[in-house]
């Protein structure tokens, strides 16, 4: 049966990135046979220009239907002179939030091909293959209360709440677990213990669920330590569970050991497996028009949405592989140039991709 991706491009580099992504998808169904349907809407800043609001009804419903959604990104200087309640950003914590895609998958992966471009070492970054598991429909964004308000001594305040109760971290140490059982069997669970009752209560919580995967070795690390090891020596980590917050911290600093930001896929995912695919990345607007972002990470975003929601682990397989032939052929974006390669934009960059995926069929 055909099955449908809502596609949500956004603001910035986010309608490039996405256009590129959904070149590789027509390929599939062009050449490989995939029943495969799309329909775009609008989110963020883009949404907020046309319809008022960042997340519309129409495009919740439309996520909601479909089987997967693919996002480009939101945000940016236009809009941040807004009222919290409709900037762009809303519009992608609201779509998280309405899906209960509590599960956010980042894998930071250097390929080989990249060492060159990562300000790492290379014996500190070749062969880096990291799972971050990042919480993502709770924690201190969506704590209550939380606002701005004039206190008593006249003065003007910010507040908000990290909380989170046994079950939202229960379920998150789940997935990691068995996330962690599929790979290396090594499980490093982040908070700041030490300090926070919340993640005190985090921790108490995973080595609870620990008991049930005695096969997974369980280590605990504070999260600013663990961002420390991170660009200290990353390959001693496998799967790194965390918080909202920490999260979305630690994988901006993990992308940059893969070369780029540009580099990095993640999925989002409910408690079904029903998910949301898009790059760790923003909108870039420093570089948004100009044709030089890096498409990879959400093609990537493509082939985990085909692995993980659609049980396509064939097509997942080719992107990846596509993705490394063009590298291979010494493709390189602005972002992961380095001397002696060729640099190309984005949409030379996306035809690199779909044309190693096109020779691929033929070999096969
Ligand atoms: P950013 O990730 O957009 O950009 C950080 C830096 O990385 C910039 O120099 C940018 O040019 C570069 N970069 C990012 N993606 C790239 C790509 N694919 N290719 C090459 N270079 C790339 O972060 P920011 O500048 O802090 O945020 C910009 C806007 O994006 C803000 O409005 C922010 O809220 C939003 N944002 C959105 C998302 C999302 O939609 N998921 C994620 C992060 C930030
Ligand atoms: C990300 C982004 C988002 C987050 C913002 C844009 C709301 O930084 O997906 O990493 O903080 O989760
Ligand atoms: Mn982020």
């Amino acid at each position: 049966m055909t099955k449908k991706i809502a596609v949500l491009p956004g603001d910035g580099i986010g309608p490039e990135i996405v256009a590129e992504a959904l070149k590789v998808l027509d390929c599939l169904k062009q050449d490989f046979g995939l029943e495969i349907e799309t329909e775009q809407a609008l989110i963020g800043g883009a949404a907020y220009d046309v319809k008022g609001t960042p997340l519309p009804e129409e495009t919740l419903a439309l996520a909601k239907a479909a089987d997967s959604v693919l996002l480009g990104a939101v945000g940016g200087p236009k809009w941040e002179p807004l009222d919290y309640s409709v900037r762009p950003e809303r519009g992608l914590l609201g779509i998280r939030a309405e899906l209960e895609l509590f599960a956010n998958l980042r894998p930071a992966i250097l390929y080989p091909q990249l060492v060159a471009a990562s300000t790492l070492k290379p014996e500190v970054v070749s062969g880096l293959d990291i799972m971050i598991i990042r919480e993502l429909t709770g924690g201190i964004y969506f704590g209550r209360p939380r606002g701005r308000r004039i206190n008593e001594n006249g003065e003007r305040e910010g507040f908000n709440t990290l909380i989170y109760n046994e079950s939202e971290i229960r379920r998150i140490a789940h997935v990691a677990f068995q996330i962690a059982q599929k790979r290396n069997r090594k499980l490093c669970s982040v908070d700041k213990a030490n300090v926070l009752e919340c993640t005190e209560l985090w921790r108490e919580i995973v080595v609870e669920v620990g008991c049930e995967y005695p096969d997974v070795e369980l280590s605990h690390m504070y999260v600013d330590n663990a961002s420390m090891q991170l660009v200290r020596a990353p390959k001693q980590f496998d799967v790194m569970l965390t918080d909202n917050m920490f999260g979305d911290i630690l994988s901006d600093c993990a992308a940059m050991l893969t070369g780029s930001i540009g580099m990095l896929p993640s999925a989002s995912l409910d408690k079904n497996g029903k998910g949301m695919y898009e790059p760790i990345h923003g909108s870039a607007p420093d570089i948004a028009g100009r044709s030089i972002a890096n498409p990879i990470a959400t093609v990537l975003s493509l082939a985990m949405l085909l692995r993980y929601s659609f049980g396509d682990a064939g097509s997942a397989d080719r992107i990846e592989k596509a993705v490394i032939t063009a590298l291979d052929a010494g493709y390189r974006t602005a972002d992961i140039y380095s001397e002696g390669m060729t640099k190309v934009g984005t949409a030379e960059m996306g035809d690199a991709i779909v044309s190693a995926l096109r020779s691929s069929n033929h070999l096969s």
